[in-house]
């Protein structure tokens, strides 16, 4: 039978796991991807090949599932340094950039991603774009609920017709609040992003944002699941 979306984010997420070593501070990510790798990192604790290592979750989603299967836990404070990183992404284009948070976890992810020093992402080949922004699915921006209206306007207005700016809700119609209490402008482009370092410079430089979901220069590698197999990208 074919081989599923499920089935390609597992091989990807087994084939990260092997880079993981006992005694290892370790990023976990946030989202349906990276919650495979966390299973199978629980799977090889548990069963003692994987020793002493200690988790930095990227979301309360994460740190559930992570403490669920017995996963020891700690924070950025006490870890600042991490040995690797392992999460998802939304889009991945071919110099390993990336954008990261429709599952809302960006500022948490980016912080413990940068902290680590070695980044792997885990994706299915639907992830990979030419451009980024080129999906035409949502790039996200959290920003302080304080007047989130006057923050998408100066969105709105930063990148013009190219890009429609939305503020997120939730099932019911209600704004969506990130693990830190922000809310989240998604962006919407129409054609890709022409220069993603400048547009992050950007948004960072408005008040009242707290992150973007441009992750740009941070990936060390990426492991891609298609229909014919998996491959690692490294810079
Ligand atoms: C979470 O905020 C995101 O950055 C995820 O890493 C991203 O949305 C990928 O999620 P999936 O693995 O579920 O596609």
């Amino acid at each position: 039978p074919a081989l599923t979306q499920d089935d390609l984010k597992k091989l990807a997420a087994d084939k990260a796991v092997d880079y993981v070593r006992s005694g290892m501070v370790l990023g976990l990510g946030t989202g349906s991807t990276a919650a495979f790798v966390v299973s199978k990192i629980g799977e090889l604790f548990n069963s003692g090949q994987l020793r002493d290592i200690v988790g930095i979750p990227t979301s309360k989603r994460t740190a559930e599932q992570a403490a669920s299967l017995g996963i020891p836990l700690s924070t950025l404070d006490k870890h600042p340094l991490l040995d690797l990183a392992i999460d998802g992404a939304d889009e991945v284009d071919p110099a390993l950039d990336l954008v990261k948070g429709r599952g809302g976890a960006l500022l948490r992810e980016k912080m413990v991603e940068a902290a680590s020093s070695s980044f792997v992402v885990v994706a299915d080949e639907t992830k990979l774009v030419s451009g980024l922004g080129g999906s035409g699915l949502a790039m996200p921006v959290e920003v302080v609920q304080f007047c989130w209206n006057y923050n998408l306007v100066r969105l709105q207005e930063l990148f013009g017709e190219g890009c429609e700016a939305k503020l997120r809700v939730d099932a019911a119609g209600k704004p969506y609040v990130t693990d830190n209490s922000n809310y989240i402008v998604d962006l919407y482009f129409k054609t890709p992003i022409k220069d993603a370092a400048s547009a992050g410079k950007e948004i960072s430089a408005l008040e009242g944002v707290v992150e973007h979901g441009l992750f740009l220069d941070m990936a060390t590698a990426v492991i891609i699941a298609g229909k014919d197999g998996v491959s690692v990208k490294t810079k």
